[in-house]
């Protein structure tokens, strides 16, 4: 097959993403695709020949990408670009519609919040994973705490806030000390605090104001943290996340041995069980498609509150859902092979 793999973009996540899409395209050219991956903000220049820009399986070309320990100055590039705000680069919709699927291998931003899906899907382009729809829901943390408290799926209590003394003992009345403050459609932990005391609230929500203006404070939910995998209307075993310091922030996520990941986790199998239904309701209440991840921490009450489900999980051979994958016996290449072939459905 022909495929588009899509990274980059205009996210605090390009990085992470542009890592992501690199291994994956060289996935799929080992299973004998024809790829090429392109960032969907920077754009494309077509060869003469267009045919040329896409990589034959046989070659020995491989991606590469190493993420930086901090995330990337967006402004920088888009003064590349000399100042464009348009999403979407160069040739990207023109190079898609050669392909016979797009493997959107982006994270956060129009890749995830369902925009550049509803784009392919007006271009009648196929693409991996959840459509616009259950993109969207899942990307925005208010609404997807609502339906799963609709779907009856255990989640902390939480409000929009603002930095103001009003939105503070909004927080003190309904969240609590320590909370945690995150903008609302953002992913990797970008502009997530835990703070505990209440002096600390007006910088936290500035910080998660840098990324976006709506921002929630969640309760803190001590406890171990895990996430599961849903490929295919399966559910995939477990995974605990242990950092070894603080709790899962973007350098933990994304700095190689700075967390110990235990799957299948250790868990009773009631306790499995529990929360392999909830990521699934999660799943089903979201409209997600394909595949996803969904998270969760374990509280002192026993309880599985759910954090948040992920359309477009991490995507390197070591992420969390590739690694459930190998459990049940699907390599990293297989698992983008069988999204890919998903995506034909
Ligand atoms: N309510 C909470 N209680 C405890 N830890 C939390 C809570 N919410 C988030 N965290 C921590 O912050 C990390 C990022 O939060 P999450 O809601 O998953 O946002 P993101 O979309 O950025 O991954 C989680 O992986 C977890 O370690
Ligand atoms: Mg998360």
């Amino acid at each position: 097959m022909r495929i588009v793999v899509l990274a980059g973009g205009l996210s605090p996540e390009r990085d992470v993403s542009l890592s992501s899409g690199s291994l994956v395209a060289n996935a799929l050219l080992d299973k004998g695709h024809s790829v090429v991956m392109a960032d969907v903000y920077e754009g494309i220049e077509f060869p003469e020949c267009r045919e040329d820009l896409f990589i034959l399986p046989s070659g020995s070309f491989r991606y590469h990408y190493d993420i930086p320990g901090t995330a990337p100055n967006l402004d920088k590039l888009i003064e590349k670009h000399g100042g464009r705000m348009t999403l979407i680069g160069k040739n990207i919709l023109e190079l898609c519609a050669m392909a016979d699927v797009v493997f959107i291998a982006l994270h956060g931003a129009m890749g995830e919040n369902g925009q550049l899906q509803a784009v392919l899907e007006c271009h009648d382009i196929r693409y991996t994973g959840s459509d616009y729809c259950g993109s969207l829901l899942a990307m925005d943390k208010d609404l997807s705490k609502k339906l799963m408290r609709l779907a009856g799926v255990p989640t902390a209590d939480w409000v929009l806030v603002r930095p103001t003394e009003e939105s503070l003992r909004e927080v003190r009345e309904v969240v609590g000390f320590p909370c945690v403050i995150k903008p609302t459609h953002c992913g990797s932990s970008v502009g997530v605090s835990i703070i505990s005391a209440e002096e600390d609230f007006l910088s936290a929500v500035c910080l998660a104001n840098d990324y976006e203006s709506t921002v929630l404070a969640e309760k803190m939910i001590p406890g171990r943290e895990f996430s599961v995998g849903i490929l295919g209307g399966e559910v995939l075993p477990a995974i605990e996340i242990i950092p070894h310091q603080g709790f899962y922030d973007y350098t933990n996520k994304y700095q190689k041995g700075l967390a110990t990941e235990v799957c299948p986790a250790d868990l009773a199998p009631e306790q499995a069980e529990s929360m392999a239904r909830y990521a699934q309701i999660t799943h089903d209440a979201l409209r997600l498609g394909s595949y996803s991840r969904v998270d969760f921490i374990l509280g002192a009450d026993g309880v599985f509150y759910c954090l948040e489900a992920n359309t477009l999980p991490g995507m390197t051979p070591t992420s969390l859902l590739p690694e459930e994958a190998a459990q049940v016996g699907l390599s990293y290449s297989d698992l983008c092979d069988r999204i890919v072939r998903m995506a034909l459905k």
